[in-house]
């Protein structure tokens, strides 16, 4: 196995015991015992240790004043440095490029578990860094189908966007859209590609939850924080944040984030000083954030920062004409997951397409595309499995026919997808406890924020106060 260790160390009798402890584990090391000299080595793109052991005793001041720059050379590494704790050094000034910080003297048994966390660690970067370049090639402006005008531009806007250091987008669109897939051909076709790209969803969460996942904490900063969380703005950094259903933050949360935002820097939960980052934020909306903000339920200063630059994606029902490409192209991609081989569209099912409104938008295109796919018998897209009732009739006459107090049938013969069943039972069980939000989330077994995160997503609102 090709484990790579990097030692600096000036002392030569310490590294080469070192040396020898891991090359019995069959770690293949490295020794240099300055940092000038891994520098040079770093900057040769076959050089890459899964790990670096460092002695801060050796050239700390070096190494605090270069930590930015060693952290840029060294993206797929991770650091684990030792220090005798009698000598005056300020570890914390290495503390985002530490996996650990150990006091010397250590083991080599304890040095070892650190070492083999840290490889652990870097392996799994390296997979992420892996998939993100497979999504890169997935994520290209083209991936956002449509001959229409509507499309185009769509495609347009995004290839301007792909090109400018804009340091915060919002996308707007109905449900099922195209928002997730926009910001995503945004981050991986734009200048922060070789960063992450995080989601945050923040319509899922409980207001706490989402402080310390933007915003990370430190362990003991409340109950339950065992260990300390490196927040998604620090993990983003030097990449995108895709702050998703972004109109459904608390009010307080978003005074905070505005801060950070302008700062560029947060400080962790229970943390004591303030942490530095570096991110485009992309921020979706299914709702008006304009209307939100003349209701006071979003903050103008926040809707002003995120606007730099506003994407306004078409509904599918606005560029029907946008079927004649993404039809053939959905069925295409379930043909090949699961070996069918539908190519014929008859007349009937294409005015059945045309003449439906498509609430759902692609989504719900991709859903009915695959049912008919996997239900298809021979070369032709069945029509019988289209099923393009608007979906409220659907749930109305389901709702009638099988509801009674305390259960809810659902008929398993192809008619729904899981989202569709999913949206039944919430909208059933609703209906069964007069539209009270507590007793429905009790009675589901789930939280009140994500069952009206669900009642959002699947448009049934309307009777909910
Ligand atoms: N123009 C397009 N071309 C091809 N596929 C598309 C297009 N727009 C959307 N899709 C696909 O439709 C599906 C739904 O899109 P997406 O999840 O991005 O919507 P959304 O607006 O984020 O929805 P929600 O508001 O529910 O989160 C995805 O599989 C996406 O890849
Ligand atoms: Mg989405």
């Amino acid at each position: 196995m090709n484990k790579r260790l990097l030692i600096i160390e000036d002392d030569v009798k310490n590294s080469e015991s070192l040396a020898k402890h891991f090359t019995k584990k069959h770690w293949h090391v490295d020794i240099v015992d300055s940092l000038t000299l891994v520098k040079d080595h770093l900057m040769d793109d076959d050089f890459c240790p899964d790990v670096i052991l460092a002695d801060l005793d050796v050239s700390a001041n070096e190494m605090f004043k270069n930590s930015d720059e060693l952290q840029k050379v060294t993206n797929f590494s991770e650091w684990i440095f030792t220090h005798d704790p009698e000598k005056d050094i300020n570890v914390d000034e290495i503390d985002d490029l530490a996996y650990d910080i150990l006091e010397k003297p250590i083991k080599h048994s304890r040095l070892e578990v650190a070492v083999n966390r840290a490889h652990r660690l870097a392996t799994i970067n390296r997979r992420l860094i892996k998939s993100s370049n497979t999504k890169k090639q997935l994520y290209q402006v083209d991936s956002y189908l449509g001959q229409s005008e509507a499309a185009k531009h769509v495609r347009e806007t995004l290839s301007v966007l792909a090109e400018a250091p804009i340091s915060a987008v919002t996308i707007v669109g109905e449900t099922g859209s195209g928002k997730g897939l926009a910001a995503r051909i945004i981050h991986h076709c734009g200048l922060n590609s070789d960063g992450p790209l995080i989601e945050l969803n923040c319509a899922a969460l409980p207001k706490e939850l989402l402080e310390s996942q933007l915003f990370g904490h430190e362990k003991g900063a409340f109950t339950g924080a065992n260990e300390r969380f490196r927040g998604l703005f620090e993990q983003a950094h030097g990449g995108t944040l895709f702050l998703d259903e972004i109109g459904d933050m608390d009010l307080d949360l978003q005074a905070k984030l505005l801060k950070a935002l302008e700062d560029k820097k947060a400080r962790r939960i229970g943390g004591e000083r303030e942490i530095s980052f570096d991110v485009q934020i992309i921020a979706a909306t299914g709702v008006d954030l304009g209307e939100a903000m003349h209701k006071g339920e979003f903050r103008d200063d926040l809707y002003h920062r995120l606007n730099v630059f506003c994407v306004s994606l078409p509904s599918l029902s606005q560029r029907k004409e946008d079927l004649v490409e993404l039809v053939p192209n959905i069925i295409k991609e379930y043909n090949s997951k699961a070996n069918k081989h539908v190519t014929v569209v008859t007349d009937e099912v294409w005015e059945q397409l045309f003449n439906y409104s498509w609430p759902g938008n692609i989504r719900e295109l991709r859903n009915v595309i695959e049912r008919s796919v996997l239900l298809s018998k021979d070369e032709v897209l069945p029509a019988k499995w289209l099923q393009l009732t608007e979906t409220c009739d659907i749930q109305k006459e389901q709702s009638n026919r099988y509801q009674s107090k305390n259960s809810i049938t659902i008929h398993l013969d192809g008619s729904m997808n899981l989202d569709e069943m999913d949206s039944f039972i919430i909208q059933t069980a609703l209906e069964q406890n007069d539209y009270n939000v507590s007793q429905t989330s009790d009675i589901l077994g789930t939280t009140r924020e994500t069952l009206r995160y669900r009642i959002q997503k699947y448009n049934l609102k309307d009777k909910v106060s």
